[in-house]
């Protein structure tokens, strides 16, 4: 069944995406054709290592004036886009920054997003917290990941860790979408094993989500004034490629983490997520691992990987057809059975994979016990973007439910048999 009822196919995206092995080495030339002084936003570890060295004297032998912001931290806290701000928005560089490129794992490159805006506008970032807050174009931002999770690189939205507010905010806006984007997979050889499974469960999260999405049929009023406008055509090609690429590539990748080709169909998986993810938006999973946060050391991409099985089973009823193709692509399903059948191959597939890369599959050992519920599904619910994209209508009651499921790790349930 095609809930697509307009056939539509809309993607946002960078102007220019480049992607293999080594093709890092041009981004000095793509640099050089739209500035002559840039920011880098980096981390302290990256900004420490022989190919950061590389990659700045690669620009600076370009003629470009080069700046260096290196003290991004993991869950981009709002202070930090503050001290990019205050250092660089004025004469303190010897030529006006002109480009931001953001080199790192999703913290790095959501604040080379966001400082390119702020940057130019001069505003806090409390000012763009929401969708489509941000009033004006910033300087043109080129990203460059060195983790296969996030798909940050393609995005047009932003993180940041609030402290006053105590929670995380999300900047969702066209201006934020990156001119280009350069994908090389060999920046994630020297990711650890444990980093390289959480960003590789964040993926498949953004996929499955993705691809169960619903079809919205959306207005020409809503196409122009929201980001996240459902499933479609063209999110439906990205997420299923990248859900074939995981199948094979997180099972490889895990079994040699210095395997080139794995890795690339890893990196390729996380940037086919970000693409159909920056369309369809992410759904309960996401909403409900963001609160879980306050209460797990976990990283994201563990957090919502131990959802998965839960919210799978949750979703199955709307989403059955969906998740039959799934059982296909990941040549675990078999077309002449019936499609619920299908599905549950999918579902149990998935938490394949995760147990493949050593993702936990319960919320009990990532921290989070009986007394957080409540407050979980209470917060949960207050992310309402995100809980009117799941395909299945959420209540405080299913997600506390699913918390204990969760909890107790029990999966031995089909809310559809
Ligand atoms: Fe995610």
């Amino acid at each position: 069944m095609n809930d697509n009822t307009l056939g539509l196919g809309l993607l946002r995206q960078p102007k220019s995406v480049l992607f293999g092995p080594g093709q890092r080495r041009q981004l000095p030339l793509i640099a050089k054709s739209i500035a002559s002084s840039v920011l880098v936003v980096t981390d302290a570890r990256m900004a420490a290592s022989e190919t950061f060295h590389e990659i700045r004297s690669g620009l600076q032998a370009q003629g470009i004036a080069v700046s260096v912001y290196a003290e991004t931290e993991p869950d981009l806290p709002r202070e930090n886009v503050l001290a990019v701000v205050s250092r660089y928005a004025t004469s303190a560089t010897a030529r006006p920054i002109d480009a931001v490129i953001g080199i790192g794992g999703g913290s790095c490159l959501d604040l080379a997003k966001v400082a390119a805006v702020a940057l130019v506008n001069q505003h806090d970032v409390r000012e763009y917290y929401g969708e489509f807050r941000v009033p004006s174009p910033g300087l043109p931002v080129i990203t460059v990941p060195t983790t296969g999770g996030t798909g940050a690189e393609v995005t047009c939205i932003s993180v940041v860790y609030d402290r006053e507010k105590g929670m995380k905010l999300g900047i969702a806006s066209p201006h934020l979408e990156p001119y280009a984007a350069i994908i090389d997979p060999e920046l994630t050889l020297s990711c650890p094993r444990g980093l390289t499974a959480a960003t590789g469960a964040d993926a498949l999260s953004h996929l499955i989500e993705a691809f169960t999405a619903k079809a919205k049929n959306p207005s020409p009023e809503e196409i122009a004034t929201k980001l996240y406008v459902g499933k479609n055509r063209l999110t439906d090609l990205f997420a299923s490629h990248g859900l074939a690429l995981l199948n094979t590539g997180l099972p490889g990748v895990v079994r040699d983490l210095h395997d080139v080709d794995a890795r690339a169909d890893v990196m390729f998986a996380a940037y086919c997520a970000g693409m159909a993810i920056n369309t369809t938006g992410t759904a309960g999973a996401h909403a409900i691992q963001s609160p879980m946060a306050t209460y797990s050391d976990a990283p994201h991409g563990f957090g919502v990987g131990a959802l998965l099985p839960y919210i799978m089973r949750f979703n199955l009823p709307a989403r059955v057809d969906a998740f039959a193709e799934i059982g296909r692509i990941f040549g675990v399903a078999d077309a002449s059975q019936p499609l619920v059948d299908q599905a549950h191959a999918a579902i149990r597939r998935v938490e394949a994979l995760l147990e493949t890369v050593g993702a936990p599959l319960d919320l009990k050992s990532i921290g989070i016990r009986p007394e957080h519920f409540e407050a979980i599904a209470s917060q949960s619910m207050q992310a309402t973007r995100l809980i009117a994209n799941n395909p299945r209508a959420l209540t405080h009651e299913a997600v506390v439910a699913m918390l204990q499921k969760g909890y107790d790790g029990d999966r031995s349930w089909w809310e559809i048999e």
